[in-house]
């Protein structure tokens, strides 16, 4: 299967974070239509409905349900939150939007807040993201300019203000609550839920959380109509995802492809194949956080319930190829290394299960580890998932156990005993 471009479409053109490029591309076609017609919000609600639209920032939840789930008749003010923190290790698809095609982003928080009732969106970037916050920024204040974010947007009455929040550079305030903390000015830890952040979100006021990706998509529904990009994709999951590829393939990449493209397509025919011709040795499909499928499993479609029946994730569609070169185990270790680190301390389970599995991937590393460290993991990793405020331990307990459990004799070779 071919690539199929919506939102990278003007990826290729170096001018299209300018306005005056964006508007001679098409850009805000969409959001100057809805603002014309007086499209009613709920009309856009039902066509990302119809599109199935499916979060992108990792859990694929239907945006226009999501959407729909924002009390109308709150009278405290509604929130946008733009996920744009993309930590998940091996992720680097939402950067592209920010940097290569700002407007779209623009215009799709535009269209999203005109929906939900919203008068304010932030825009919550990772604290790495110098280059595209400038980017962003002076794409909202060109828009501002041109009358088509901030007060009276285009005569119609309806304000719009956009900001940029920069994040500390935290893996955890990616996750929505934690997020939404950090942006209060907290500490960047989760929060129970429920309330979701629909009903009690930024300021204990309701509040959309969406990831970069997902919000993009939106123009595009708007032009094609829900059912055509439905169509695109698959029958649960619409339209098509970016997927950052990575590690030893011969076309490391962001290529956007039809939900339900098989993932040994994407390697083979798109991305060129595993490098130099050697041996594949596993993939990571979704992120860090997704467990890994051995050469004989990847020859599945890339949305989200096949990956789910496959034991993986889709995730965020971050694609990680190994080959034969690579030892499970060191990438066991880093793995461990980053959740240890990344672990907000807020829930025992997590804390501690991510130290210890750490502690033990490098006695493994070292040499000195035992069979019975294998199933110490097997058993502690288990104990992490479901019982914490967040899943950021689940996130490293199911992808460790499927790497111990499908290459143990990797493990194994390197134990003297
Ligand atoms: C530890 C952790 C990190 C996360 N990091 C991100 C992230 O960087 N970007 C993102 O969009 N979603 C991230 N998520 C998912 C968010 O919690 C949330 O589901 C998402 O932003 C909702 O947007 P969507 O429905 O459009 O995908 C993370 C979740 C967890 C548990």
């Amino acid at each position: 299967m071919p690539e199929y471009k919506l939102v990278s479409k003007n990826y290729e053109f170096p001018d299209q974070r300018l306005l005056k490029a964006a508007l001679y591309r098409g850009g805000y076609e969409q959001w100057k239509r809805v603002i014309k017609e007086k499209t009613s919000p709920q009309a856009i609600i039902d066509e990302v409905k119809t599109a199935k639209l499916r979060g992108q920032g990792g859990a694929g939840f239907p945006a226009g349900v999501k959407w729909g789930f924002v009390p109308k008749d709150s009278p405290k003010p509604k929130y946008l939150c733009v996920n744009a923190d993309e930590g998940e290790p091996g992720t680097f698809k939402d950067r592209t939007i920010l940097e290569k095609d700002p407007h779209l982003l623009l215009e799709g928080i535009a269209i999203a807040c005109y929906a939900v009732g919203i008068h304010t969106a932030f825009i919550y970037m990772r604290g790495e993201f110098y280059e595209p916050q400038a980017i962003v920024q002076q794409a909202i204040d060109d828009a501002k300019k041109e009358g088509l974010l901030g007060k009276n947007i285009l005569g119609s009455g309806f304000d719009l203000d956009v900001i940029i929040h920069m994040g500390a550079g935290a893996y955890i305030c990616g996750e929505e609550t934690a997020l939404l903390n950090s942006l209060e000015g907290l500490k960047g830890w989760p929060r129970l839920k429920p309330p979701f952040p629909a009903v009690i979100g930024a300021f204990a006021c309701p509040t959309v959380v969406n990831n970069v990706e997902t919000i993009s998509c939106v123009p595009h529904i708007m032009r094609m109509g829900g059912e055509a990009f439905q169509q695109v994709g698959t029958e649960k999951d619409g339209g098509t995802k970016l997927f950052a590829v990575s590690g030893f393939v011969e076309k490391p990449g962001v290529y956007e492809m039809p939900l339900g493209t098989s993932l040994k397509e994407l390697i083979y025919d798109v991305c060129g194949g595993v490098k130099d011709g050697k041996q594949l040795k596993g993939v990571i499909p979704g992120g860090s956080s997704s467990p890994i499928l051995k050469p004989d499993e990847i020859d599945v479609p890339l949305e989200f319930e096949a990956m789910a029946e496959a034991g993986t994730m889709l995730g965020s569609g971050a694609v990680i190829v190994l080959d034969e070169t690579v030892s499970i185990p060191q990438i066991f270790m880093v793995m461990s290394r980053f959740y240890a680190h990344e672990s907000c301390g807020q829930c025992t389970p997590c804390r501690e299960g991510c130290t210890w599995i750490y502690k033990i991937s490098e006695k493994i590393l070292a040499g000195d580890g035992k069979p019975e460290d294998l199933d110490t993991i097997l058993s502690l990793a288990p104990m992490m998932n479901g019982t914490t405020v967040c899943p950021l331990g689940a996130a490293m307990a199911i992808p460790v156990m499927a790497m111990v459990e499908k290459y143990r004799d990797d493990f194994l070779a390197l134990m003297k005993n």
